[in-house]
């Protein structure tokens, strides 16, 4: 495996203007260079978190970190959760579910009510696209968006960068194949704006009824055939088909979808022979991709991306929680 070398903490501009922002709601706000300086902050935590030690910093001691959680997750909540205990921090989980969401309590009336409790930082995850910008709007403490229904999901998307990144040993001049349900996609939406930030050719492969319309807007090359779309590409990205978003017959069945879009081992083929297969998770297992490609240990990075999570989610915590913790620069 290699790992792209990180740029010294003196490429960057001094403290908080190598980030400037007081939320992250999406890649759309970012620079390269901002993106950059997530990865690099990033990298430092892989290791110690491979050496196992359960508590590797005490930098957010005392801070008290909400995971504000309207839709179900399993890799976002738990990596947030375990990036903030890691760095220190009192870490608070509210699940929808069980709140008073579910007598009727709006959105706003939430936010308020976890501002009114001090949280030193908000993590949100919503079904709906805006939900989290309109959080960040009305609270005092900064927000991290962990996916708003179909509009972005910027932690994956740097986790993702990390993890092409360190395969790769870079994250530009490459192709990248982002093959599936694009119109649902928040990952997507995300991916496409870093890494075509950062100097990739991003190519878009799904049927015509899961293309978002003007996608090309974005600086992709589209495709509908998925042997063309993966031709000689380093990254073959799959996304899951999101049927729970589906409010109609985008597919005519999942098994002509397969046939037609599945990741299988004789398709792989068409891809530069040391491509690696991406996936943000959770998987459809023999819908979009076959076990045998998604379990592939040299291929695979489905189970690095997780592991990229948990570094991306603590950068991201420390990073927006100096102006909090009066850190020299970050006034
Ligand atoms: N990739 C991702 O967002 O997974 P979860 O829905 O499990 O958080």
């Amino acid at each position: 495996m290699t790992i792209a070398k990180t740029r010294p903490v003196s490429d960057y501009p001094p403290g908080g203007d190598a980030f400037r922002h007081r939320h992250l709601i999406g890649i759309a706000q970012l620079t390269p260079w901002e993106i950059s300086y997530v990865l690099d902050a990033a990298e430092q935590w892989v290791d110690l978190n491979r050496a196992g030690a359960a508590k590797h910093d005490d930098a957010l001691a005392g801070l008290t970190i909400i995971n504000a959680f309207f839709e179900n997750s399993t890799r976002t909540l738990l990596s947030f959760e375990i990036a903030g205990k890691r760095l220190g921090a009192d870490v608070v989980n509210m699940h929808a579910a069980q709140s008073s969401v579910k007598k009727g309590e709006t959105l706003i009336d939430t936010a308020m009510t976890l501002n009114a409790m001090r949280a030193d930082a908000l993590v949100i995850r919503h079904q709906s696209s805006g939900a989290v910008q309109l959080i960040a709007d009305k609270v005092d403490c900064p927000v991290l968006n962990a996916g708003d229904g179909r509009h972005e999901h910027p932690t994956q998307a740097l986790l993702d960068a990390l993890t092409i990144r360190r395969r790769k040993g870079k994250v530009e001049g490459l192709t990248i194949a982002i093959c599936g349900d694009v119109l649902h996609s928040r990952v997507a939406r995300s991916n496409i704006l870093a890494l075509t930030l950062l100097g990739n050719e991003v190519r878009v492969v799904a049927p015509p009824t899961l293309t978002p319309p003007a996608i090309e807007r974005m600086h992709v090359t589209t495709f509908t055939d998925m042997n063309e779309g993966i031709r000689d590409a380093d990254v073959v990205m799959m996304l899951r088909l999101q049927n729970e978003r589906m409010d109609g017959a985008y597919l005519p069945s999942a098994r002509e979808y397969h046939a037609l879009y599945g990741l299988t081992p004789k398709r792989l083929e068409k891809a530069k022979p040391d491509a690696i297969v991406m996936h943000p998770g959770p998987m459809n297992r023999g819908v979009e991709i076959d076990s045998s490609v998604a379990d592939d240990p040299v291929r695979s990075t489905i189970t690095e991306q997780v592991e990229m999570g948990v570094a991306v989610r603590m950068a991201c915590l420390d990073i927006l929680t100096r102006r909090k913790r009066k850190i020299p620069g970050w006034a």
